[in-house]
């Protein structure tokens, strides 16, 4: 086990601190409040939102170790960045007179960029950024969130979603970076790092979150906060490492599952948050709960006989700090429990010495006032430019029959459907509001897909459709312009929604997009197939008809702009799929499929593969090979592959590198990702990649339930080529 490192300084001083500490300062700590818990009604729309003598009681009379959440609850949305500034300046100062002064760590989901302060730069959402398949993006990203969250005053942010996307009907597939366990541990920890440093408690950095530990993602019936059956095999192989990644990062706080895995909830999953994150993991920073999630192991899991029985479990079980969020409620029973010696004050002194130790590993001591000014450090130009490379290069090409794309720009354009004409449509959740549907706060100088269109071309663009996703549009009215335009952009999709709102029952597009989609194709005229939303919904007919397909997902702020730079040909799209996209609703194959999922009548023959995703050039790669036919258990190999642009202009690809271990003691999946690196080539230019495997990519969960490797042949893909080595 590699645990995380200690600083002894570090620990002097936690240990001298905790050392004053009383019982309730203790529990104190461990407490978590939403601010409207301190604030009056409706402080989003006052300058200075608190209630005084609430913001004194919360930090003198119930020492809150942290508060959380942009002013106020239920209807908080973002705020001007000097609001926010004063805000926890205000929080500061107060925790600056308490009797030890402890800082309090300010926490809010900054999940594409600071979401709650106005005019911050929001990135693609995760599952975009994992199209990407560009490290330095995500790292980039990291840098700029941290960055914007730091100007804005706050201390930390409850990102990156390190659960792994393989159950498309979950509502918050979006927020995770895909299906495949070695991108999302990969571009979550370049996230961390950018975020992080090698210096959390620097100026312009922050630390992250990992959400939500573990096996949050893959509930059984693709609802949100429903029951996943996982068993430890698959725990391991499959949930477990993006958080090992996480934690080998640097990660020093971690969220917990807010639903249940094999009948345990996450909160009372001592196996999981005490034997396997602490002795197994090495994690040494501290957990905190989901929302409410500790007072719910009673009033929902019918786990606990009482609150104060679901409080005892949860700390128990391994949380060290209880997002409440709107009252005292978890610090009065804590205190009860640690008086009567249920809850041992041993236990108790652990997870203060884990939140001490982040708030002085992140510098919150020594912080007096917000660390960095917003001149500089916010929503600056160059970020505004990564955000729309990240965003161009998150846009998935999958269809382009007969070169239809890039369009002309002098070609005469019907804009039409639902997601044509919105900002939110392309941001999803956590956009200045939790829902991210507030159309109206969106900035005024971003663009919807219609306005970018018709900002870069000098042709006629006509747009139909009613402003909203839930208004019809008028069918007639589209296909009477589809007829005196000479293309048709359909940008279908999702609304949005976060969390459990976004619960569906089927993966079908609603009936009216696909009635729009059928009387579009009546015209005749050629159709590029627009998608947005946080999910793969189904379409499948719709995409055989139309003559291009792009696939925008949710590709945050400058969203609109970039697949107008796509569509036009400004710039040549280089993303891939870091999901299977569905033939149809059942059709839940994932690409790391096990032989038996594609054998005799059995497929994996999604819509569109993992991996997919076509560009304007075309790249070859040839010359596969590997630096030994044999090696001995334990060591690794390194892989060569030669890529080539074979096309006539510019381009990116992700080159992705599979293996296969092609017989073992338990069954391994046709192929899994084990290292990928994307290049820019020039038309003709060739160039070669190298890439090492270490030994861990060749091992597998074994029938004990330890990690292994085993003696045999493996097979290395790239593109349609294949070499194979042995282990001896
Ligand atoms: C979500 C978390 C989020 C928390 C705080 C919860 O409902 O599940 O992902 O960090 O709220 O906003």
């Amino acid at each position: 086990m590699n645990a995380q490192p200690l600083d002894h300084a570090i620990e002097d001083k936690v240990q001298a601190l905790l050392s004053q500490m009383t019982l309730e300062e203790k529990v104190g700590q461990m407490t978590q409040i939403d601010v409207s818990v301190v604030t009056v009604p409706n402080g989003q729309d006052v300058d200075q939102p608190f209630d005084m003598s609430k913001l004194e009681d919360a930090l003198f009379n119930h020492h809150v170790g942290s508060i959380l959440n942009a002013p106020s609850t239920p209807n908080n949305r973002a705020q001007p960045i000097e609001k926010w500034r004063s805000m926890t300046q205000t929080i500061r100062s107060m925790a600056e007179k308490s009797r030890l002064k402890i800082p309090v760590i300010y926490g809010v989901d900054a999940i594409h960029g600071a979401t709650y302060t106005d005019q911050s730069v929001l990135f693609p959402q995760a599952i975009n950024m994992a199209a990407t398949f560009n490290r330095d993006l995500s790292f980039k990203e990291g840098e700029i969130a941290a960055r914007e969250v730091k100007a804005s005053g706050i201390d930390w942010n409850f990102s990156p979603v390190m659960d792994i996307g393989r159950q498309p009907l979950w509502p918050r597939l979006w927020e995770t970076y895909g299906e495949d366990v070695h991108l999302a541990s990969s571009l979550g920890s370049a996230f961390i790092q950018g975020h992080q440093g090698d210096d959390a408690s620097a100026a312009d950095k922050a630390p992250t979150c990992l959400k939500h530990y573990v096996g949050y993602s893959f509930p059984i019936n693709g609802k949100d906060r429903t029951p996943a059956w996982i068993g430890e095999r698959m725990l391991r192989e499959y949930f477990l490492p993006s958080f090992e990644a996480g934690i080998k990062a640097g990660a020093p706080t971690i969220m917990v599952n807010s639903a249940e895995v094999d009948g345990i909830p996450g909160h009372a999953n001592y196996q999981y948050l005490t034997t396997i994150l602490r002795g197994e993991l090495g994690f040494t920073g501290f957990t905190v709960s989901d929302w409410e999630d500790i007072i719910r192991l009673y009033t929902r899991d019918k786990l606990a006989a009482s609150p104060r029985e679901a409080v005892k479990i949860a700390v128990m079980a391994g949380v060290d700090m209880s997002m409440v969020p709107f009252n005292f409620s978890f610090y009065d029973l804590l205190l009860d429990l640690a008086r009567s010696g249920e809850v041992p004050v041993s236990r108790i002194d652990e997870a203060v010495t884990r939140i001490l130790r982040v708030k002085y590993q992140t510098g919150l001591f020594q912080r007096t006032e917000p660390d960095i000014a917003v001149a500089g450090h916010f929503a600056t130009k160059e970020a505004v430019a990564i955000n729309r490379q990240a965003a161009q290069e998150s846009i998935v090409l999958a269809k382009n029959d007969q070169h239809l794309l890039p369009l002309s720009k002098k070609a005469s354009i019907l804009v039409t459907g639902p997601t044509a004409n919105l900002l939110s449509v392309m941001n999803g959740g956590w956009t200045l509001t939790w829902q991210g549907d507030n159309e109206q706060l969106y900035p005024k100088d971003k663009l919807t897909l219609f306005k970018a269109i018709q900002q870069k071309t000098s042709g006629k663009v006509t747009y139909v459709g009613g402003n909203s996703y839930q208004e019809e549009i008028n069918i007639e009215q589209a296909v009477n312009e589809a007829r005196k335009h000479d293309v048709v952009v359909l940008a279908l999709g999702e609304n949005t929604y976060t969390e459990t709102s976004g619960n569906i029952e089927t993966l079908n597009l609603p009936f009216p997009q696909l009635q729009l989609a059928k009387a579009i194709f009546a015209t005749g005229k050629p159709v590029v197939l627009v998608t947005f939303g946080g999910r793969p919904r189904i379409i499948t007919e719709i995409a055989e008809q139309a003559n291009a397909v792009v696939l925008g997902f949710l590709p945050g702020m400058e969203g609109g702009v970039a697949m107008a730079d796509i569509l036009f040909g400004d710039v040549n799209p280089s993303a891939k799929l870091p999901i299977s996209y569905p033939r149809n609703t059942n059709d839940i194959v994932l690409y790391d499929h096990k032989p038996i999922e594609s054998y005799e009548t059995n497929q994996y023959k999604p819509l569109y593969p993992f991996g997919h995703g076509l560009s304007y050039t075309q790249f070859e790669t040839t010359g596969l090979r590997l630096s030994h036919e044999q090696i001995k258990l334990g060591e690794g190999i390194e892989v060569s592959v030669e890529v080539k642009n074979t096309g006539k202009i510019t381009g990116k690809e992700a080159v992705l590198v599979y293996l296969n271990d092609v017989a073992a003691s338990v069954t391994r999946p046709s192929k899994q990702l084990k290292a990928y690196a994307k290049v820019e080539l020039k038309a003709g230019e060739t160039q070669t990649l190298s890439f090492e495997l270490p030994a861990e990519a060749m091992s597998f969960i074994g029938v004990d339930m330890k990690r292994r490797i085993e003696p045999g042949e493996f097979k290395v893909m790239v593109g349609n080529q294949t070499v194979s080595f042995t282990v001896n």
